[in-house]
């Protein structure tokens, strides 16, 4: 059986991505699934569509036909990661579905996920509570949530635990403090997040210009720099 870990938040630009990237640089058998059309975890790995390989979109296009889906998946494969990509379209999945058709999704996308044999499954969410979001966070073992220091973030937080917890979900709950300033105010936010959440809270990922460049270099950033070790730390927290 795979771990699959989801990253999700509904604010944008938090670290979901360039967390979801470390992570998929684990050292064991992983496939990252990019859930976002903005398909920024798809560029990382230069893994675009070509006209051979399907998509995440494919999937959502053909409404998750009861069939072992991902076994005609040709995966982008870099090293011992494999890629199942987006290709920026289809923002319309949630307009057209009905009730019953996302509660098949949800369903038949967990099953799918069942026939991956890697060790790990990451999947990158999009800043958007949709069906495709919802069905990574319930077939997720381990749930992280990365959060920014705001009022905002704050705010979203809470309804995001509010609906996990109406959904009675019993996964591993993570709260990752992204691009803390290393100031007093970073040191502030992360005091009150650990009195309010504990242990579910992760040790921070500060604000690094090397971690920023990742979306340049679309390398790992495992350096023995400041930055390279808080990345390691992650890695060593969540798997
Ligand atoms: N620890 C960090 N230090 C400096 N810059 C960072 C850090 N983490 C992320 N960034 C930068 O912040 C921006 C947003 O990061 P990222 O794309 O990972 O967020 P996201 O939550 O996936 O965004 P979206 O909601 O649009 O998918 C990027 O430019 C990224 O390089
Ligand atoms: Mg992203």
């Amino acid at each position: 059986m795979s771990k699959i870990i989801a990253v999700t938040f509904q604010k944008g630009g938090v670290g979901k991505t360039t967390t979801a990237f470390h992570l998929a640089h684990n050292g064991l058998p992983t496939t990252v699934i990019d859930f976002d059309p903005q398909a920024s975890i798809t560029e990382l790995f230069d893994a675009t569509k070509t006209d051979n390989k399907m998509t995440v979109q494919d999937i959502a296009r053909s409404r998750f036909p009861d069939r072992k889906t991902f076994e005609l998946l040709e995966c982008h494969q870099r090293d011992l990661i494999k890629i199942i990509p987006n290709d920026f379209i289809h923002f319309d999945l949630d307009i057209k579905i009905t009730s019953q058709d996302r509660e098949y999704i949800i369903k038949v996308f967990k099953n799918n996920l069942s026939l991956i044999s890697d060790d790990i499954i990451i999947i990158d969410c999009s800043p958007a509570q949709n069906t495709l979001t919802l069905a990574a966070q319930l077939a997720a073992d381990t749930i992280i949530i990365p959060v920014e220091l705001s009022d905002s973030s704050t705010k979203g937080l809470l309804e995001m635990l509010h609906l996990f917890s109406k959904l009675k979900m019993t996964n591993d709950i993570y709260i990752l403090p992204t691009k803390i300033a290393r100031d007093i105010y970073g040191k502030k936010y992360l005091g009150r997040l650990k009195d309010e959440f504990g242990a579910r809270v992760l040790s921070p990922i500060p604000l690094y210009t090397e971690i920023k460049e990742v979306f340049h270099t679309k390398k790992p950033c495992f350096s023995n720099t400041k930055a390279g070790q808080a990345m390691k730390q992650l890695l060593k927290e969540v798997l």
